[in-house]
């Protein structure tokens, strides 16, 4: 029988509370599934920060690499926090391992469960992937200040886009498109004012469409897609973009799909040479931490990401199956349901 390694990394706010639910319907679909779990918690994020100076060092980052996938909570302190430079946790934790680890596809489907609540007023069937470029854009940390403090300073931020990158994001969200029934991809970018970067994607979704006739594309600036996406997001199929605009289009996605508290994601190595990642698309969230209000869905679903990407489709549907159904009786509940009753719920209905 099939056992699998994992590497989890609960970290900050609500990170380890969503993440005992995650974990609690892993250990419930595995076993129904008759595949052993070997689980590994690795304890960083801004407590061990303060604790020791030390975000993620080389040793235990080759410790993470070592394992089959990686689930993680998320990271970040809360505003009013100065003991921790902002974004450090951030930079230095999940962008280290998102880069170091080549998760060059960041995976984040978006999709109204029946029964759901939308804010929108006629949400339709909204049923799209974003796929987000993870290793490049602005978020490499290409740029620098001139004059700091001064009425002079200048602060410069260099998105950064390769062929090479582009091109295997491109490939991916094409692939992922022919093996859906809409067989659809839509390059959201801003190629009107970011002309280099805009026209390097814009014809790399050209010679990616050649190979793939099947598969539609067209085009979107992302301002425009905002729109759309509020507006009639059922035209959205496979969504691809680069790394800030796909960040900001998954917020808005996970928000017009019911909450950010059920949006999964995962950061994929589609080589298969390092062990991707997956996380829910919220953050810490600081506002709620430590008082069981936040929805561990998304981290539930991510877990179904991740059993997917391992192979283990039908453990992979259960978990799916489960969070639909619980999805579709939340309608009827009336009372607010803490985190680790509705991970209860969701593991009970895992078969
Ligand atoms: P956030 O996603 O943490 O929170 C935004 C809002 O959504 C808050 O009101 C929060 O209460 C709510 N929310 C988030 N997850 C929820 C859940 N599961 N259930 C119910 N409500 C939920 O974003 P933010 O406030 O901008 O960031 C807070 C911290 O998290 C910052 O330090 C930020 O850098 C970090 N962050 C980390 C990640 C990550 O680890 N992947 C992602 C985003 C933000
Ligand atoms: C996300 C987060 C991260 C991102 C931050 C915390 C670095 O917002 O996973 O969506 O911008 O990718
Ligand atoms: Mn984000």
């Amino acid at each position: 029988n099939r056992s699998i390694d994992l590497a989890v990394i609960p970290g900050d706010g609500i990170g380890p509370e969503v993440i005992a639910e995650a974990v609690k319907v892993l250990h419930r679909a595995t076993e129904a599934a008759d595949v052993s779990v070997n689980l590994t918690e690795y304890a960083l994020g801004a407590e061990h920060w303060l604790a020791s100076g030390e975000v993620l060092n080389d040793d235990t980052l080759a410790s993470i690499r070592g394992h089959e996938a990686i689930l993680f909570g998320a990271v970040g302190a809360a505003p009013g926090d100065t003991r921790i430079p902002s974004g450090l946790i951030e930079r230095d934790l999940l962008l280290k391992l998102r880069f170091s680890l080549d998760h060059y596809v960041n995976l984040r489907p978006a999709k109204l469960f029946p029964g759901v609540p939308s804010p929108l007023a006629h949400p339709g069937e909204i049923d799209f992937v974003v796929v987000r470029e993870g290793t490049e854009g602005p978020y490499v940390g290409n740029g620098g200040a001139l004059r700091v403090g001064t009425a002079h300073e200048i602060a410069t931020e260099v998105s950064v886009n390769t062929a090479h990158g582009v091109e295997r994001v491109v490939r991916d969200a094409f692939a992922r498109a022919a093996q859906r029934p809409r067989k659809k991809v839509t390059l959201v970018h801003k190629h009107n004012v970011l002309v280099h970067a805009g026209h390097l994607w814009r014809r790399t979704v050209e010679a990616v469409a050649a190979e793939f006739p099947d598969v539609s594309h067209d085009y979107m600036h992302v301002d425009a897609a905002t729109i759309f996406m509020t507006t009639d997001p059922s035209r959205f199929d496979v969504i691809v973009t680069d790394n800030l605009f796909g960040d900001i289009l998954t917020d808005l996605a996970g928000a017009v799909t019911g909450g950010i508290g059920l949006a999964a994601s995962g950061n994929l190595n589609m080589d298969r040479t390092e062990p991707s990642m997956f996380e829910p698309v919220h953050g810490s969230a600081p506002d709620i931490a430590g008082q069981q209000k936040a929805d561990p869905t998304a981290a539930i679903l991510s877990v179904a990401l991740l059993l997917e990407h391992l192979g283990m489709d039908d453990a992979a549907a259960s978990v799916t199956r489960a969070v639909e159904e619980d999805i579709t009786s939340r309608a009827e509940l009336t009372d607010e349901r803490g985190t680790s009753e509705i991970g209860d719920a969701i593991a009970g209905l895992v078969a």
